[in-house]
């Protein structure tokens, strides 16, 4: 069968790389793709932000599958034109995706179906914050509410700042009209973790836990960031946690959409925070997470295309996975400057010594091929990712491999899964 990836970061190649292992796949495109990913799969260009040329695309091609990595297009409805082109498509719909696309819409619905997340306030003006705020402890959490690429959350530690982060948003200056509505909301302290899992509409498969690194810095220092690492192991979240996790959050979600005329297929990404009063609902995210895919994949020993048709085609069960008690992990080298402004087009050496490693992986991300060599061409350029029995080979042996990377203002998280591995 022909598949077509979309997508171009470090997710997108780790999904070029489980569908390659498959003996369904005959024929496999990436749109755009990367530099890594074009050893991997025939890159063909698109524009993400288009419609028309991601049907033109489809066009083309007509995909026998279709798996849509970022939120963009899922946003924008692709979906929906390539279902109604009679192209089987992996994600949920324009009107499902609207759990990502707008925090207010996910923090109503969570409200209307019972399911724990912080309290929150829907604010449209500057004096809708100042009132609102009134009510809030300190820190408090202030959200745009669309898409922000990661951009558009901030924790403040005052009343003024927080006012003032708002006033931003709101006036466009910040994140765009992604800031035309703002949502506050109490800070939660525990352990994030990733839950996600695969829905077909009514039932949901978990795929295996991860903890993504959202702060640039070590310790957990810096802005937030798309993700600088992630890790997965067995040991993540109990079988009573997953079960609970299922029952209490990611099954609700999907039968309260269904309730709604909002069927969600896909892969539904819960973003939770682990509080002392139990888990809660931080965010959603309508596909799969960028670190997290690259480790979770790692981990994935069935047949990734049986499982998205499974979700395409309302037939999700337990089984459609089968995982490595292995524990993976994933670094992400960014380009010098990153989440800030950056420079592209740096020369990337040592990547044939790193995937020389045992148990070794490298994704890319932003990266570009011309005539055999690597260059940078985003902020997050790789994400070196290793497998292994324990955390702390898997771990090792990816530090290893970053060791022998370099580009010029490369820099990488030395503490990804150090908790787990203190613990
Ligand atoms: P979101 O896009 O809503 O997941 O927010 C991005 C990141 O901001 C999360 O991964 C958390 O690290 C942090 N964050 C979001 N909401 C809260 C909250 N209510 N309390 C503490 N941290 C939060
Ligand atoms: N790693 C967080 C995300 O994919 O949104």
């Amino acid at each position: 069968m022909k598949v077509l990836v979309l997508g171009n970061g470090g997710r997108e190649h780790a999904l070029v790389w489980k569908l390659r292992q498959s003996p369904r796949v005959s024929k496999l495109y990436c749109a755009p793709g990367n530099g890594g990913i074009e050893d991997e799969a025939e890159c063909l260009p698109v524009n993400l932000k288009s419609l028309e040329s991601l049907v033109a695309l489809g066009e083309k091609i007509r995909p026998d599958l279709t798996v849509v990595g970022p939120e963009l297009p899922l946003t924008l409805g692709v979906v929906d034109e390539f279902t109604r082109r009679g192209w089987p498509v992996f994600g949920p719909t324009k009107a499902a995706a609207q759990l990502e696309a707008s925090k207010s819409f996910a923090k109503e619905f969570l409200q209307r179906h019972h399911i724990p997340t912080a309290p929150y306030a829907v604010c449209d003006s500057i004096d809708e914050v100042r009132s609102a705020l009134t009510h809030f402890h300190l820190p408090v959490v202030v959200k745009a509410d669309g898409l922000a690429a990661g951009k558009g959350v901030v924790i403040a530690a005052t009343k003024e700042e927080a006012a003032a982060v708002a006033a931003e948003m709101l006036n466009g200056k910040m994140v765009g009209a992604a800031g035309a509505r703002v949502v506050l909301e109490e800070c939660l302290e525990g352990d994030e973790l990733s839950f996600l899992v695969l829905s077909d509409g009514e039932r949901v498969a978990p795929l295996v836990a991860a903890q993504d690194h959202k702060r640039v810095g070590d310790g957990d220092t810096g802005p937030n960031t798309g993700g600088m690492g992630a890790y997965s192991t067995a040991s993540i979240i109990d079988d009573e946690m997953r079960d609970w996790l299922v029952h209490h959050i990611a099954r609700p979600v999907v039968e309260g959409m269904k309730a709604e005329g909002a069927e969600y297929k896909g892969v539904l990404y819960c973003g939770l925070m682990m509080t002392a009063r139990g888990p809660m609902v931080l965010e959603f995210n309508c596909r799969l997470g960028d670190p997290e895919t690259q480790p979770i994949l790692m981990r994935l020993e069935s047949d990734l295309v049986e499982a998205l048709e499974a979700s395409i085609e309302g037939r999700v069960s337990d089984g459609d996975f089968k995982w490595s008690p292995d524990a993976s992990v994933c670094v992400v080298m960014a380009s010098g400057g990153y989440p800030g402004t950056y420079d592209v087009g740096k020369n990337i050496v040592g990547l044939g010594a790193a995937a020389g490693i045992e148990g070794v992986k490298v994704f890319h991300a932003g990266t570009s091929k011309r005539a055999g060599e690597f260059y940078t061409a985003g902020g997050r350029v790789l994400g070196v990712s290793a497998r292994a029995p324990e955390l702390q080979t898997a771990v090792a042996r990816a530090y290893e491999a970053c060791e022998k990377i370099r580009f010029d203002g490369a820099h990488y998280r030395k503490d990804i899964a150090a908790r787990a591995l203190k613990k």
